[in-house]
């Protein structure tokens, strides 16, 4: 008797708190969406192959500002309105990054619940924009939109086009090779010190941070469900997590040690001229006092963190947008040729290619733009949360309440890109196909006061590895029909191209 009142009560007690977190809407003007299952939430999300399709169909039928549940969490809103993510991201309502997410900041970012993670990535309030302002200003003093960047880069494709040269003529495989490249390129940016891509230290960095971006998206069920951890920490993917982000570390920690015993020495000298990311960091910890996220052994941590998001957030990104491009380029040929073409009619053969080339590289640009935006490299962004109430419309979204970004929505907007499916760079130019138009629903790199951090480096890398490799190469498909190329991207928390093979071949 007992024991089934005590079933019944169970049952009535799971019953309710999924009615109350999946089913009923927190408000009556709340976001509206599927009912999710108990546990499993909105299970199109789980089901669908490409949850960008689950969520395409929901937002067919519930809006354009839409909720859904993410396993047995409370509702999350979507949107994938451009007018809707400009007015609500445009200012620090939006910024901060869910709590309910902490669990695994601990674990990885020295988090704790009232201050959030450290770094930049998944920081909070304050923190967040002390460490984001000193990345923004650093990132530039060592070279954004200055020669030194660029010729950081320059160096880097110029070793990218030794490497291909030796690769011509027969099928390569393209996982990681831009990866090597761009990595190395972030890594001078943090470090100071560049290493010939077939150095084994830049080979063993970006097989991990490649194998802890691949285990972040196969581990799903571990987001949904983060309790699995400590029931099946092997099969749920926990157990590989720690190992990889302990060997990250453990790389970290010897770099910043170096620049640590450095400074110590050199205080002064570094001070007043730091050669990279980590000397002027240090200086900063040095000069900081008590209250401030750059003080004392915090100060460190927030160090440690930093370089992390710096290179999770710069390499994968960077690199898969390059394969997506180069995937494309063998799928359409006569793009490929009329973007060789500018290249060679602007800039010859006889000189490296520059930033200042981009304003007289209009078709190029749009090519970039259009991969960019069928592609959608980051589709859904990163998680965002409500710091107080805010109003949409007729709609009220909590102080709490989690929020996707859907980009892929907007940047498949029919009405704003005619034949959103469809690879045409020229809905990037002018009439005559001479000017390059910007479009403002282009938005990779997100919108608003935490957009991407490393756009501007994202967009020189983009412009200038593909532009400079135009200018000597041309990529082939191992294929005689080019049809049968396959297109499908991978969806996980990125959409990275299927594994593919290029001919490349000397441009004659
Ligand atoms: C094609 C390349 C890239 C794409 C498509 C991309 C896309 C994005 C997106 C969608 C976000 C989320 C923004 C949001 O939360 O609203 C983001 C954040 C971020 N990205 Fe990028 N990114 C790229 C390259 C880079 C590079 C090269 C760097 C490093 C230098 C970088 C550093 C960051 C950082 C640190 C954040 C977090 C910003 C914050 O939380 O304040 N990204 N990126």
């Amino acid at each position: 008797m007992w024991a089934l009142l005590a079933l019944l009560f169970t049952l009535t007690f799971l019953l309710w708190s999924w009615w109350k977190k999946s089913v009923r809407l927190p408000s009556a003007n709340f976001p509206n969406g599927p009912i999710g299952l108990p546990l499993f939430g909105y299970l199109s999300i789980l089901t669908e192959k490409n949850i960008l399709v689950a969520l395409d169909k929901a937002h067919d039928q519930y809006g354009e500002v839409m909720s859904v549940n993410i396993g047995p969490g409370p509702r999350t809103v979507v949107t994938g309105d451009y007018q809707v993510l400009k007015e609500v991201f445009k200012d620090d309502k939006a910024t901060p990054r869910p709590a309910d997410q902490m669990w695994f900041h601990k674990e990885f970012r020295f988090g704790d619940d009232a201050t959030g993670a450290r770094g930049i990535l998944f920081s909070q309030g304050e923190e967040w924009h002390e460490q984001r302002r000193f990345a923004l200003r650093r990132l530039r003093d060592f070279g954004l939109g200055k020669s030194s960047m660029e010729e950081l880069i320059q160096e880097e494709i110029q070793q990218l086009c030794a490497l291909l040269e030796k690769e011509v003529n027969h099928p390569l495989k393209m996982d990681l090779i831009y990866n090597l490249s761009v990595v190395n390129a972030l890594w001078t940016l943090i470090t100071g010190s560049r290493l010939p891509l077939h150095d084994p230290h830049i080979k063993e960095l970006v097989h991990k941070i490649d194998e802890l971006v691949k285990e972040r998206g196969t581990g799903k069920l571990l987001l949904i469900f983060p309790w699995l951890r400590h029931l099946i920490p092997e099969r749920i993917g926990w157990s590989k997590q720690k190992r990889i982000f302990a060997n990250l570390f453990a790389f970290l920690d010897k770099v910043i040690e170096e620049h640590r015993e450095h400074f110590a020495r050199n205080k002064e000298v570094v001070k007043e001229s730091p050669n990279d990311f980590i000397d002027a960091y240090l200086a900063k910890v040095d000069d900081s006092s008590p209250g401030s996220s750059f003080y004392g052994e915090q100060g460190l941590k927030s160090l440690k963190i930093a370089l992390l998001d710096l290179l999770l957030a710069g390499m994968e990104t960077t690199s898969t947008a390059l394969s997506w491009i180069t995937l494309y380029m063998i799928r359409y040929p006569e793009v490929q040729a009329k973007v060789q073409n500018e290249v060679l009619t602007q800039v010859g053969r006889s000189r490296l290619v520059s930033l200042e080339d981009r304003a007289n590289m209009p078709y190029t640009e749009a090519v970039i733009q259009e991969v960019m935006r069928i592609s959608c490299n980051v589709p859904l962004s990163v998680l965002h949360s409500a710091q107080a109430d805010i109003h949409v419309g007729s709609h009220r979204i909590p102080r709490g309440t989690s929020i996707i970004q859907n980009l892929h929505r907007v940047m498949s907007n029919p009405r704003i890109f005619a034949e959103p499916a469809k690879f045409r760079p020229d809905r990037f130019l002018d009439s005559e196909g001479k000017c390059y138009v910007k479009n403002d629903h282009n938005i990779p790199f997100s919108i608003g006061r935490r957009d991407c951090l490393g756009k501007s480096l994202a967009r020189a890398e983009l412009f200038l590895f593909f532009s400079t490799i135009m200018q000597r190469f041309s990529f082939e498909s191992v294929h005689a029909d080019l049809s049968k190329i396959n297109m499908e991207p991978i969806v996980n928390f990125a959409q990275t191209p299927p594994p593919f093979e290029v001919i490349i071949k000397r441009l004659k």
